[in-house]
């Protein structure tokens, strides 16, 4: 058996939650496999909304275990808090005992790192996630596993503490002692104990045994730490590539790849945005679309949908199909446009440079529509959205396989 995987392939927020949530009803095994609670993924089942930050979006399916694999940074905290409003969740969700902590400083590091770069800011969701992926790969951080000995982690944090205590102290940071780290750690051992697994295995195991799993994905491939607009990004692979790591898995493993895509664009945070409407339409889009961020509730930049960032995301994930999300947030347009190509320094480009940065979008325009909302069947689409989505196939070189016109999951047509 492969795993399918689901990845964003713009800057977040394509409506991921949404599709893993649909197709979960399908699936025996749902992982998150990087990020942390910097995600936000929203799930409308009739008349509930659900935000979920580090469960895995196939929560909902209570015949489907969940993971989160070793490449997910995890706030105990947050994870502790966003398990308590799903009652029993012991034999459900399995934790890798391999996955980093995101602990106290590592939060107060981000923010005050945010303060200290003023108008530089990356414009972080300023929980921790820079810093923890930095202590992981510069070798002193701490894993789930570790909440087995209690007193020897406390020991070592503390250690760390002294050690770097200079640090800490320009950073305004103040630093538990050790009965408080320990009193800290207990809390987390004692609420996560039952959920620590090695989720390496259990996911080999899975498919051995021919179940069905599937991967999900945060941030979006222009986030990725390698491939997006670094430093404007965040600090892991958000890319496909990135399940392996963060699962344990080969490359043979994976097996069809959807992108999830906006039928428009939005960014939350710094950071260049070529197609970034600053005018009247973007404010449209931003106000028909709820652009409001899941995790911090900060207004998303919207503009007009990047075929050229499409078209690279969708080979570098190696995307077998598109998602194409909030179609009827361009219900109302007199026009619609797609960035076909980029002009740089007077040139027409159409691959996505190592920048983002002064680029001018070369625009195709086309007859808007309405009435797309909630439509279920692709003939009850107006004809100007159906050549909307037809276009979108042609300069991605990705064919759509799902229109979604609304949260709801009625909301959707599969072609
Ligand atoms: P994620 O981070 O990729 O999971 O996406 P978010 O949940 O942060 O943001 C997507 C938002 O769009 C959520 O509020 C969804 O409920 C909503 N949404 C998803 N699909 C559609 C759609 O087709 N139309 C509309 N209008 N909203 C949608
Ligand atoms: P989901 O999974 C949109 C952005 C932040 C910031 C940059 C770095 O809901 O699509 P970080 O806190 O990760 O160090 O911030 O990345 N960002 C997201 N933007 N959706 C997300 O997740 C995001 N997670 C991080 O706004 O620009
Ligand atoms: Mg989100």
């Amino acid at each position: 058996m492969k795993c399918d995987l689901i990845v964003g392939i713009q800057w977040g927020d394509e409506g991921k939650g949404k599709i893993v949530d649909l197709m979960a009803q399908n699936y025996d095994v749902v992982c998150r496999y990087q990020g942390g609670h910097n995600a936000g993924h929203t799930i409308v089942v009739g008349d509930k909304t659900l935000a979920l930050h580090l469960i895995p979006s196939g929560v909902l399916n209570p015949n489907a275990i969940n993971i989160i694999g070793n490449g997910v940074v995890i706030s105990p905290e947050a994870l502790i808090e966003e398990m308590q409003q799903f009652g029993g969740l012991v034999g459900r969700l399995f934790i890798s005992d391999k996955a980093h902590m995101i602990l106290e400083y590592h939060i107060l590091i981000d923010q005050a790192r945010e303060r200290l770069r003023g108008a530089k800011a990356i414009g972080t969701t300023g929980r921790g996630i820079g810093p923890a992926y930095g202590s992981k790969i510069e070798r002193s951080g701490h894993r789930i596993g570790e909440l087995r000995d209690t007193q020897k982690l406390a020991h070592s944090l503390v250690e760390y503490f002294e050690t770097y205590k200079a640090i800490f102290e320009a950073m305004d940071i103040k630093i538990p002692n050790f009965d408080e780290m320990k009193s800290t750690l207990d809390v987390y051992a004692k609420a996560l104990s039952p959920y620590i697994e090695d989720t390496t295995s259990l996911v080999w195991k899975s498919l051995d045994e021919e179940k069905r799993v599937l991967l999900e994905g945060a941030q979006g491939t222009l986030l990725d730490i390698d491939h997006g607009t670094y430093p404007f990004v965040t600090s892991s692979s958000t890319i496909s590539a990135g399940a392996c790591i963060g699962l344990g898995l080969s490359p043979k493993d994976i097996g069809n790849v959807t992108g999830i895509v906006k039928a428009y664009c939005t960014r939350v945070g710094n950071g260049p945005f070529p197609t970034e409407d600053l005018g009247n339409d973007g404010k449209i889009l931003g106000k028909n679309g709820h652009e409001f961020g899941t995790t911090t509730g900060r207004p998303r930049r919207c503009g007009w949908f990047d075929a050229v960032a499409v078209k690279y995301a969708s080979r570098i994930n190696g995307c077998d199909q598109l998602s194409l999300m909030k179609l009827d947030v361009l219900d109302g347009f007199d026009k619609v446009k797609i960035c076909t190509a980029y002009e740089i320094e007077g040139k027409r480009v159409e691959t996505l440079p190592q920048s983002l940065e002064n680029i001018k979008p070369i625009y195709e325009e086309f007859d808007g529509w309405n009435g797309s909302r909630g439509v279920d069947k692709y003939e009850d689409l107006p004809q100007n959205a159906k050549d909307y989505v037809k276009k979108i196939e042609e300069v991605t070189g990705t064919k759509v396989g799902l229109i979604s016109t609304g949260p709801d999951r009625s909301e959707t047509i599969i072609l």
